[in-house]
């Protein structure tokens, strides 16, 4: 039996101190205000045991991971009808690329870039009756936590600043594949990115992707095949154009996000969250890769 905690104290002291900490996103001004030097790791396994270590208890902007949680809420929503719309091809390209939206006729490449989550966003907004209300209401449920919540200066200074988003609304509105209002998805989509969490609850929202789509409460929220796809999505597409770096380094789906977290899982075994807001040149958490590639390595526990 591996001792988890002792494996994660160790790969936090062997980074908690380097230099070469990456840099922290400011093209939303609001995340530019985060410490460069936090640091947390959580890690919590099927078997209900879990252990952290650092800043795991420090609420930060989730940002890009929650297009997950969106992608999961949409396909309960609408099944497979939800790939006419997006792809499942890695883009091979930044998050905010568009000129592959373009010469693509507006079907973007995956639902975890932007345009692609944009769609996922779209089509949340024609379910939901107060698609934020009741998104912030599902990702609560899911993770058994009432208290999460999303941080409105984030989403504010996103929507004064995301002209990138709303170039890749309006090139997708064109292609006919936006059904509402530019405004009204992006609103939503910011508000979504701006969804607040600590690592812990960060685990307990990604829970069902590593439990067989039974959620913290044990209730089944997507079926076995669901869930073998979105972790496929997760494996290709999590990291943008680093997606085949983070395969190689680490060997477990995931997802990051540009206020520096990081969830990865092992189907069945576990989750595990890194935060360390110091992003590298793709936009991913720079030491929470390393921390990760360290704690596959060292346990010898992924996909592969
Ligand atoms: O749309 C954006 O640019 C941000 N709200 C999310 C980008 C992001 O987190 C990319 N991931 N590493």
């Amino acid at each position: 039996m591996i001792d988890f905690q002792n494996v994660i104290e160790e790969i936090h002291n062997d980074l908690k101190l380097t230099t070469q900490r990456g840099v922290v996103a400011s093209y939303i001004p609001e995340l530019a205000k985060q410490r460069n030097t936090s640091f947390g790791i959580y890690l919590k396994h099927v078997s209900g045991d879990n252990c952290h270590v650092g800043d795991w208890d420090k609420p930060f902007s989730i940002q890009s991971i929650s297009k997950v949680l969106a992608l999961s809420k949409a396909i309960a929503f609408e099944g497979n009808n939800i790939w006419k719309r997006v792809d499942v091809e890695p883009s091979g390209n930044p998050f905010n690329h568009l000129s592959l939206l373009e010469l693509e006729n507006g079907i973007p490449r995956n639902p975890l870039i932007n345009a692609g989550a944009i769609v996922v966003a779209d089509i949340l907004v024609t379910h939901l009756k107060n698609p934020k209300e009741d998104f912030l209401h599902y990702v609560r449920g899911i993770s058994g936590d009432q208290t999460i919540d999303y941080n409105l200066d984030v989403a504010t200074s996103e929507q004064r600043t995301g002209f990138k988003n709303y170039a890749a609304a309006n090139l997708l509105k064109s292609f006919n594949n936006l059904n509402n209002d530019v405004d009204v998805v992006l609103d939503f989509y910011f508000h979504q990115c701006a969804l607040e969490m600590n690592c812990e609850q960060l685990a307990n929202a990604f829970y069902l992707f590593s439990n067989r789509g039974k959620c913290v409460n044990n209730i089944q929220h997507l079926t076995l095949s669901q869930i073998k796809r979105i972790n496929a999505i997760m494996l290709t597409c999590g990291f943008y154009d680093e997606a085949g770096e983070f395969a190689f380094e680490v060997g477990l789906p995931g997802k990051s996000g540009v206020g520096g977290g990081i969830v990865a899982l092992l189907p069945n075994n576990f989750v595990i969250v890194t935060w360390a807001p110091g992003l590298n040149a793709k936009g991913n958490s720079l030491i929470g890769m390393q921390a990760l590639e360290q704690f596959t390595t060292k346990t010898n526990r992924s996909i592969f």
